[in-house]
């Protein structure tokens, strides 16, 4: 039986390019999304993985959104948190609320779906984690404190949750894209996005299946002796 593989924010940009490389692999994959129904119903239409809507920032949410993919498909063994939003501004215009929407979106999240799939891992022996951190997390990023602080510790978690799971046949890994050609990073505005670009030795943003390419790397079922590592993908911004 093909392997169960989870992936938050799975219908578009990246989530949508590692759905498919983990679909190639053999996998059977899931995708969440939070918000836009159209493009998530395009998307299983077009390549018939199944999505589930739930707010991955709630823990709530992400309990019954699990209890039905386990229901419909079975135990979940490969998990990619790549759900994330950006609220960006300097922090002397950045509220309350933009700091906490991406904390609990982007981070919070990581300890939700790990809180609620990890233990059925460990009794299983396998599993394969992999937490979608960002350059912005290990560079920091001006007019981001809020993504910077939850993507580094997307960083931090993993090295952490990767101790936890080393006995038990579990590896917990992290991919740190660079400015990949996403909505995401089309709404970053253009005069601003041409002097990022320009700091990229390749020369380019990156494509969603660079990054993809990499989560299909780290979730190999024989990739059981990487654990705790962060694959910079990111045409060389941040050689770390
Ligand atoms: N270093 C120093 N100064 C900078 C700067 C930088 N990197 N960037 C902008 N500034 C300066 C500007 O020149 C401007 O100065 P003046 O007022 O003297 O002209 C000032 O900062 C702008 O300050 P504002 O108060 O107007 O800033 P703001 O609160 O409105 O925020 C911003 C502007 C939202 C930060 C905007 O610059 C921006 O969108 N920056 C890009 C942020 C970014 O890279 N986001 C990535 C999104 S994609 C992503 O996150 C994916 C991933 O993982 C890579």
């Amino acid at each position: 039986m093909a392997r169960v593989a989870l992936v938050t924010g799975g219908t578009r940009g990246i989530g949508a390019a590692i759905c498919l490389a983990l679909k190639a692999q053999g996998r059977t994959v899931v995708a969440n999304y939070a918000s836009n129904d159209e493009a998530a119903a395009a998307f299983q239409k077009e390549h018939g993985i199944p999505v589930y809507k739930f707010n991955v920032a709630s823990f709530e949410d992400c309990e019954a959104g699990i209890a039905k993919i386990v229901a419909e498909h079975g135990v979940i063994e490969v998990l990619v948190n790549n759900a994330g939003i950006t609220r960006d501004g300097t922090l002397v215009k950045m509220r309350r609320d933009m700091w906490d929407a991406v904390i609990d979106t982007n981070l919070g999240s990581c300890y939700n779906m790990c809180k609620l799939t990890f233990e059925g891992m460990r009794e299983r022996k396998f599993g394969r984690v992999v937490n979608v951190g960002s350059v912005n997390g290990q560079a920091g990023q001006y007019g981001q404190v809020n993504y910077a602080a939850a993507k580094s510790g997307i960083h931090g978690f993993t090295k952490a949750l990767a101790q936890e799971g080393a006995r038990y046949g579990i590896t917990v890994n992290a991919i740190a894209p660079g400015y990949v050609d996403t909505e995401m990073v089309r709404a970053v505005p253009g005069e601003v996005l041409r002097k990022i670009v320009a700091k990229i030795p390749v020369g380019r943003l990156g494509h969603a299946e660079d990054i993809a390419r990499g989560v299909a790397f780290l979730t190999a079922d024989d990739a059981d002796f990487m654990t705790g590592s962060t694959l910079s993908i990111n045409g060389g911004m941040h050689m770390y």
